[in-house]
């Protein structure tokens, strides 16, 4: 379908240093596709179940051996390609994620490392929400002045947290890393974040036991992530809608103006309702890489903005409207030019 929308700008003013935007954008996704079939050898369900209640068809799994910080570095090479700036001026490695194993050092310093760089680095949890989190501090770390070249990661291998036996999650969680590079620019390039957290609700997702348990009991169980699907589904549905229009009034821009919808790919069905909420015109692509990829929390946003980009679906300039949500419950939004 062509691409419909205007040339359409975001209001946004400058920080003291300017505008900012994304400059350049990356992904990786591990080698082995793991197929529904395979995921009910393991749980009381079927190709067919999983596909309707959730539109997941495969997603990729990453090697025993293969960590978050070398899923996070593919990535990151990528978009510093991409965007065609060197590691080295990078003054800030933001890195979401809630699976790097270690609870320090940051998978970001480890990341910086491997890039050769001494920039400022910290991972920032906030889960499904935790790239568009990055992406606002990434904004006004430049705005501000406080950085030039922000590289914001979201990453997760899901795989090494997820219980194979639980039906209600094993089906959804997978791995995958994308990145984007965050830089000057002489327009907004990246829309005011409407975001916020229902804490009240924290147990709808969560780590099943604290790492401590592992030392102070005997049998200890993995500290997998666990979810009470159908609350995070009623929840995402709800109450996401009135924060992605949020984010759209704060950018200054309407449905029209969008190319690109981008929503976090936590279930299909929740795609095509806040799809039909938002009442998008048609000419809005819609970001559905859940079918192939699965939730890779983190990661989910930053990979299907590549893929799109890559398949032609979207382009360079294009307005698009991301949000994340999931646990904590953490979610933000914001509208953004892709590069
Ligand atoms: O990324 C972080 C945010 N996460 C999300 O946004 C995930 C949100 N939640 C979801 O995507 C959905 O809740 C799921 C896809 C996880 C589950 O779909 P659902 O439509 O909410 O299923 P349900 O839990 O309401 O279960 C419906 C039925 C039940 O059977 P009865 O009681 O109606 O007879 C379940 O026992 O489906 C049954 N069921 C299954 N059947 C086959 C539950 N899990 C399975 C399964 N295979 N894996």
């Amino acid at each position: 379908m062509p691409n419909l929308a205007g040339p359409a700008v975001i209001a946004g003013a400058p920080g003291p240093a300017g505008h900012a935007r994304i400059l350049g954008i990356g992904g990786y996704r591990p080698e082995r596709i793991v197929g529904n079939d395979e995921i009910c050898q393991a749980i009381d369900s079927t190709d067919a179940w999983i596909q309707e209640r959730s539109g997941i068809v495969n997603r990729r799994f990453a090697g025993p051996q293969e960590s978050v910080v070398d899923m996070a570095e593919s990535a990151a090479r990528q978009a510093l390609d991409h965007a065609g700036i060197p590691a080295g001026l990078l003054d800030c490695v933001i890195v979401a994620t809630i699976t790097h194993p270690y609870q320090t050092p940051a998978a970001a310093a480890m990341l910086a490392g491997r890039l050769g760089v001494t920039a400022a680095a910290f991972d920032l949890g906030a889960a499904c929400a935790g790239y568009c989190y990055a992406m606002s501090l990434a904004n006004d770390l430049v705005r501000c002045g406080t950085a030039t070249y922000v590289l914001v990661v979201g990453v997760e291998k899901l795989t090494d947290f997820t219980d194979f036996t639980d039906r209600g999650s094993a089906f959804i969680f997978a791995d995958g890393a994308g990145a984007a590079i965050v830089g000057p620019a002489a327009a907004a390039g990246i829309g005011p974040a409407v975001w916020g957290s229902a804490g009240d609700q924290w147990q709808v997702i969560q780590q099943r036991v604290p790492w401590t348990e592992l030392r102070d009991v005997d049998r200890p169980e993995w500290p997998n992530l666990v979810m009470a699907g159908q609350s995070v589904f009623r929840w995402a549905v709800w109450a996401m809608a009135p924060v992605a229009r949020e984010a759209m009034t704060a950018a200054g821009v309407s449905p029209d103006d969008l190319a690109v919808f981008l929503p976090h790919q936590a279930n299909m069905r929740i795609i095509d309702a806040l799809a039909k909420q938002l009442k998008l015109p048609e000419h809005v692509h819609i970001a559905r890489d859940i079918a192939d990829a699965g939730n890779t929390s983190a990661a989910s946003i930053p990979l299907a903005a590549k893929r799109l980009l890559d398949e032609g679906q979207a382009r360079s300039g294009d307005l698009a409207l991301q949000i994340g949500f999931g646990a904590g419950l953490a979610y933000a939004a914001q509208v953004v030019t892709l590069p």
